[in-house]
């Protein structure tokens, strides 16, 4: 039978979105349809609509959501309708090498729907596997991550992407522990989750660096204890002074430039960590000297996703929010109607931004 609901679209390359009425197929076997009712705005959704992830136009974005189940479809257990969920894209397979190996929040073969959803016959590529600007989306049942239903949707959907990245870098990759020093290179909303991560697990000294200073300001409501703007300061003299003339345990990139790649790296202590989950462009490149990886030791990771395991951190994620240990509202900057993403695109550009959360 189907459905016919309000979306989102990118029909091709930098052109401006489009309100379109697609088809939402019912589930089929190990598929959910799922009633959104909170999605955000990322930066991986305006990459789509300019082409730079791939061209398989046209996409339904939105990928941040919250929603309650419509209805699940044939052979799905232990989930149902009405239940309330976060969606991730990273339902994991349980088969994969990774998966074998006991490491499925590395999981390299991630389930999405298998039926399509589409406009005007057309098939449509949904943002990150999901599609969520939309009234209705259909996804693998093993991308709904059942969590606390006394939370705000606005709120919740923002675990699903930005907010479970950043946390997941200082907590699950950058493994932030009681009494480290971190410095987190970049102050948004993926930033943010970094430094309020990193207060979390007990780091002692957590520097905040951006060029904005708005944006330190709200970092350090989420608890970072120094801020560097890095337009007037030199960031790595500047942490080094604050941690002792050592450079910080834990370095979090998150904006994905090579430059600040490279304070993170100098910034570090010996035998420290950086972290990037800043996503750079396929263009970048970085030079570093080779005497200075092995002579600094410690490791370089990147974060894929915070290097979340959806079942395991979106529940504990939304309990700490409940439970006030987590202010995951101050990542709301506005809530806003589907026809006002295109413009939220461009908010997001100036900077003016934490999230915008689509509330349907
Ligand atoms: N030095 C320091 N800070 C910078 C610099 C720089 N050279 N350039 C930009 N910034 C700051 C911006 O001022 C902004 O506060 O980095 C922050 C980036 O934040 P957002 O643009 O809001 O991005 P966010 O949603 O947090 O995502 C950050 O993580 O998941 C990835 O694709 C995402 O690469 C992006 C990154
Ligand atoms: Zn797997
Ligand atoms: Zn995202």
């Amino acid at each position: 039978m189907g459905h016919k609901v309000r979306a989102v679209v990118a029909k091709g390359k930098g052109l401006p979105v489009s309100i379109e009425i697609i088809d939402v197929p019912d589930p089929g076997p190990g598929e959910a349809l799922v009633q959104v009712q909170a999605c955000g705005v990322c930066h991986t959704d305006l990459h789509y609509r300019e082409g730079a992830i791939n061209d398989d136009f046209p996409f339904l974005l939105g990928h941040e959501a919250a929603g309650v189940v419509e209805a699940v479809g044939p052979g799905v257990t232990g989930l149902a309708a009405g239940d309330f969920v976060v969606l991730n894209w990273r339902a994991v397979c349980g088969n994969c090498r990774a998966c074998l190996r006991g490491r499925p929040w590395y999981c390299f073969a991630t389930h999405n729907a298998t039926q399509k959803m589409t406009l005007d016959g057309r098939p449509l590529s949904p943002a990150l596997g999901i599609g969520a600007f939309a009234e209705k989306t259909l996804v693998a049942a093993g991308q709904c991550t059942k969590v606390d239903p006394s939370v705000r949707p606005e709120v919740a959907g923002l675990i699903g992407c930005g907010v479970m990245a950043g946390f997941g870098a200082a907590m699950n990759t950058g493994n932030v522990g009681r009494g480290d020093s971190v410095a987190v290179f970049g102050c948004g909303g993926v930033g943010d989750a970094a430094v309020a991560g990193a207060r979390l697990a007990g780091a002692h000294t957590i520097i905040a660096v951006d060029i904005d200073d708005k944006k330190l300001e709200w970092a350090t409501q989420f608890g970072a204890t120094h801020t560097v703007n890095s337009s007037r300061e030199d960031a790595v003299a500047r942490i080094r002074e604050l941690t002792g003339g050592n450079g910080a345990d834990v370095c979090i990139e998150a904006i994905g430039l090579p430059q600040t790649y490279e304070q993170a790296f100098y910034a570090r202590d010996l035998a420290g960590t950086v972290v990037l989950v800043g996503v750079p462009n396929p263009t970048m490149k970085i030079e570093l000297p080779l005497i200075e990886i092995f002579g600094r030791g410690g490791s370089l990771k990147s974060s894929w996703y915070g290097d979340c395991l959806p079942s395991r951190d979106f529940p504990m994620l939304i309990d700490l929010h409940l439970q006030g240990r987590l202010d995951l509202d101050k990542f709301v900057s506005e809530t806003i109607g589907l026809e006002d993403v295109e413009a939220a695109f461009h908010r997001m550009e100036r900077g003016e931004v934490l999230r915008s959360v689509v509330v349907l």
